[in-house]
């Protein structure tokens, strides 16, 4: 199957009361167990690719044709959304003509009328070509400089303005967070996201940070008018144990455990697993 736009798996996902899972991808592993995942609990997917990840990968062209080959020998038949994730006013423009399904324009760090003017611009590239946009009002908090903040909240009478655009989903800060969750973490704040949501209409929102929040947050969320959850974070860290333990065992110097394709393998199978997981929680199983 093709590439698709994320409009349709995402106004589904809406309208179904669930939410479709967008995994970031940093290489040929992420991007393997993430679509096998999907296939196996027949669910639509979203890749995510970072800017930062892109660069890593040799540029959106590299990553485009892997992902487009890969659905094709994998045999992957489930609705799969190729995203940039976070993507800057010229990022956004580069991964629509590298030939990406969705992508993310990020304008919360520019002044609203600003980020709105852009937001613009960008959606009426991406909707020519039948490309789906994701815009951003008040930014996600994160670690900056080891000092973990409490996430921003949106202000719903600028989500609603960003909506009536035309985006195709929109994420908004209701204190999440990129990265660990700090013990004094106050949780998500529902009432401004049911805020948004009655202003926004059916618009279907997005949850960023989406690693490490409880179960019943999710679910809260989703019944809120979440029907996207970003999730990288514990991707990595799932990734990186079971990396550790393999060495730790002193596999590496079993045999010829030292080969890349044994050495990488229990990293990739624990993604894998997780997104099947996370795939269940969200409730997308069973919805290609
Ligand atoms: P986490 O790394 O916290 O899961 O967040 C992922 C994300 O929101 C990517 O945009």
């Amino acid at each position: 199957m093709a590439l698709v736009s994320a409009k349709e798996m995402l106004e589904k996902a809406h309208a179904g009361h669930y939410a479709v899972g967008a995994f970031n991808i940093n290489n040929l592993e992420w991007t393997k167990a993430i679509l096998l995942a999907a296939q196996e609990t027949n669910s639509p997917i979203m890749l995510g690719v970072s800017e930062g990840a892109g660069k890593y990968m040799t540029g959106y062209n590299t990553i485009t044709a892997m992902v487009t080959a890969m659905i094709d020998s994998l045999k992957i038949t489930v609705p799969v959304a190729l995203h940039l994730d976070h993507g800057s006013y010229d990022g956004a423009k580069a991964a629509i003509a590298a030939g990406f399904s969705s992508v993310m324009f990020d304008g919360s760090h520019y002044a609203f009328q600003e980020n709105l003017e852009k937001s613009k611009e960008i959606i009426a590239i991406a909707h020519a070509k039948g490309i789906s946009v994701e815009c951003e009002v008040g930014a996600i908090g994160g670690e900056e400089d080891g000092v973990v903040g409490n996430g921003e909240v949106a202000d719903p009478k600028e989500c609603e303005i960003i909506a009536a655009l035309g985006v195709d989903m929109l994420a908004a800060g209701i204190g999440n967070i990129h990265g660990k969750y700090p013990a004094n973490w106050k949780g998500l704040n529902f009432e401004v996201l049911a805020e948004i949501q009655k202003v926004t209409g059916s618009k279907p929102l997005v949850l960023h940070g989406g690693s490490g929040i409880p179960t019943d947050m999710i679910k809260k969320a989703i019944n809120l008018g979440v029907s996207k959850i970003n999730v990288n974070t514990e991707c990595q860290t799932v990734f990186a144990e079971a990396t550790r333990k393999y060495i730790e065992a002193g596999k590496d110097l079993e045999g010829k455990g030292f080969d890349p394709r044994k050495l990488l393998a229990p990293g990739t199978e624990a993604i894998k697993q997780l997104v099947i997981d996370k795939i269940n929680e969200f409730g997308s199983n069973g919805k290609a």
